[in-house]
């Protein structure tokens, strides 16, 4: 690998050098077009415009934060779309006047993929600076302002879809060009600003899921065949540290895990779950949980037995425990006489798994809530392949529809593995994975199971991993209510002590 410019030249005076053989000439004319498809990618720290962002911190303050914003046309030699394959750097030089180096700083790599829809920031003009869901502050602005360089990758999603027909940001489309962004910047390391050993991920939803899946997959060879294709640098894909809010992932589990939970709970609308296939899918449960081998302090090995207990002692108790120590004494008498399944006593809340599920309420998804009978879930489309655009992607929703002989088609459970952390984690424990993560989920977010969360944090922590878990309590899909202790944990899981000029 050529970390500059000319370093391609050597490697094509070789190409021609060594052409005797047709093998040889084979060989040679790709490593030429290697080295000139590197050279396309080198970052050059002259070409930014600079700018100036008010960036509201947690108490509220104003901040003044000027920066160096880069645009980057396309992060991989031989792009499908670079409305989706490119990405944004910005680099904070002053905060309130005060000089920043951000030279060595760690980067927040901060993916904006929602639904696995098309992300683009191709006409982004500025650092993204839309409040997140429910008024939380900006992840990037933050960071921006705590000193920390920022880059926002754009990735191809499920929807995109050719004059031909083709869907092309299908399943691995998001995570193969989102590797392909990573490989970009520790391709361009001391040329990009910031410290590409110190890559922290984030990303809300499936998001989340995608940021949970670089974190857990850095470096697997799986991915090598999709990244040749696009021209992605010659570089690691490993992170650092990957933050996850409410990742919607482990999709081909994802079904029995939501009837593991919320079984039990009505739809909104009012409408009946069929509680034939409610009760078949939370049957399946049994033996994934017991697949995942998860073991914890003073539960032993997990099961379907003692999983609620546990989830619901180790996680949402603490979680209600945490909201209510932080009220007043009057608020919190307010929220306990309005909540009476809660038991407030030494500064504890205690409340039964069942109570909790009625004090969540109306679950938001059908069953199957993933893997649709009628391929109507943004899973299936997914799953889609060429000019299908949705797909069966579980053999139980393929059944239900086509019968009991049907087969998944060919490519999927190899797909499923490029889609899932927990594959990386489990199946085939992945050495280069992130040691350090941040996984938050609201208590009242049914977009999927609490135990999705539960399972990752518990295999990381089994794993020796060092997780920070929270579950916010009462917070719905895509909450993020601790915005500034991620960026302080940036800086304590890198090391990053910021420079001052
Ligand atoms: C998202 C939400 C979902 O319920 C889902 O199934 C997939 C993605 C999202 O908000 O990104």
């Amino acid at each position: 690998m050529g970390l500059t410019a000319a370093g391609a030249a050597p490697a094509l005076g070789f190409a021609t050098q060594a052409a005797a053989t047709p093998q040889a000439a084979a060989g040679t004319s790709q490593a030429a077009a290697k080295a000139a498809a590197d050279s396309s990618l080198v970052f050059d720290p002259a070409a930014y415009t600079e700018q100036t962002v008010s960036v509201t911190d947690t108490a509220g303050a104003a901040h003044s934060v000027t920066y160096r914003f880069y645009k980057v046309a396309s992060y991989v030699a031989n792009p499908v779309d670079t409305a989706y394959q490119s990405l944004n750097v910005s680099v904070p030089v002053s905060v309130d006047g005060t000089a920043v180096d951000a030279t060595n700083a760690p980067i927040l790599f901060a993916n904006q993929v929602g639904g696995y829809m098309p992300s683009s920031v191709a006409n982004a003009t500025g650092i993204g600076g839309a409040m997140g869901p429910a008024g939380t502050l900006s992840r990037q602005q933050l960071a921006l302002a705590a000193g920390y360089v920022v880059v926002e990758p754009g990735a191809r999603g499920r929807s995109l879809v050719d004059a031909s027909g083709t869907y092309y940001g299908v399943a691995p489309a998001a995570i193969v060009d989102l590797k392909a962004a990573v490989r970009y910047l520790k391709f361009n390391k001391g040329r990009v600003p910031g410290d590409t050993e110190r890559i922290v991920t984030s990303g809300v939803s499936a998001g989340g899921a995608l940021s949970a899946l670089l974190g857990a997959s850095g470096d697997s060879p799986l991915y090598d065949s999709y990244l040749a294709e696009i021209g992605a640098a010659d570089a690691s894909d490993a992170i650092f540290a990957s933050g996850d809010w409410c990742p919607i992932t482990d999709l081909e589990h994802a079904d029995a895990a939501y009837e593991w939970n919320w079984g039990a709970n009505a739809l909104a609308s009012g409408a009946a779950v069929d509680a034939t296939v409610s009760g078949e899918l939370k049957a399946q449960y049994t033996d994934y949980i017991a697949s995942l081998k998860l073991r914890a302090r003073g539960y032993g090995a997990l099961s379907v037995r003692n999983l609620d207990t546990y989830i619901l002692e180790t996680f949402i108790q603490p979680s209600a425990t945490k909201y209510l120590a932080a009220l007043s004494d009057t608020a919190r008498a307010t929220y306990l006489a309005a909540n009476p399944f809660i038991t407030w006593s030494a500064g504890q809340a205690a409340f039964t798994w069942a109570d909790f599920l009625a004090h969540v309420g109306a679950r938001k998804k059908n069953a199957p809530s993933f893997d649709a009978f009628d391929l109507s879930t943004g899973e299936n489309n997914l799953y889609g392949a060429g000019a299908t655009k949705a797909r069966h992607f579980t053999l139980y929703a393929l059944r239900h529809e086509a019968g009991a002989s049907a087969r998944l088609d060919a490519d999927i459970p190899a797909k499923l593995h490029l889609m899932n952390p927990m594959y990386h984690l489990v199946d085939k424990v992945n050495p280069h994975r992130a040691k350090h993560w941040w996984i938050r989920v609201g208590t009242k977010d049914s977009d999927t199971s609490l135990s999705v969360v539960a399972n990752l944090a518990t295999r990381l922590t089994n794993l020796g991993d060092d997780v920070d878990t929270s579950y916010y309590w009462d917070a719905g899909h895509g909450a993020d209510l601790d915005p500034g202790d991620f960026i302080t944990w940036i800086g304590k899981v890198t090391g990053y002590q910021k420079a001052r000029k």
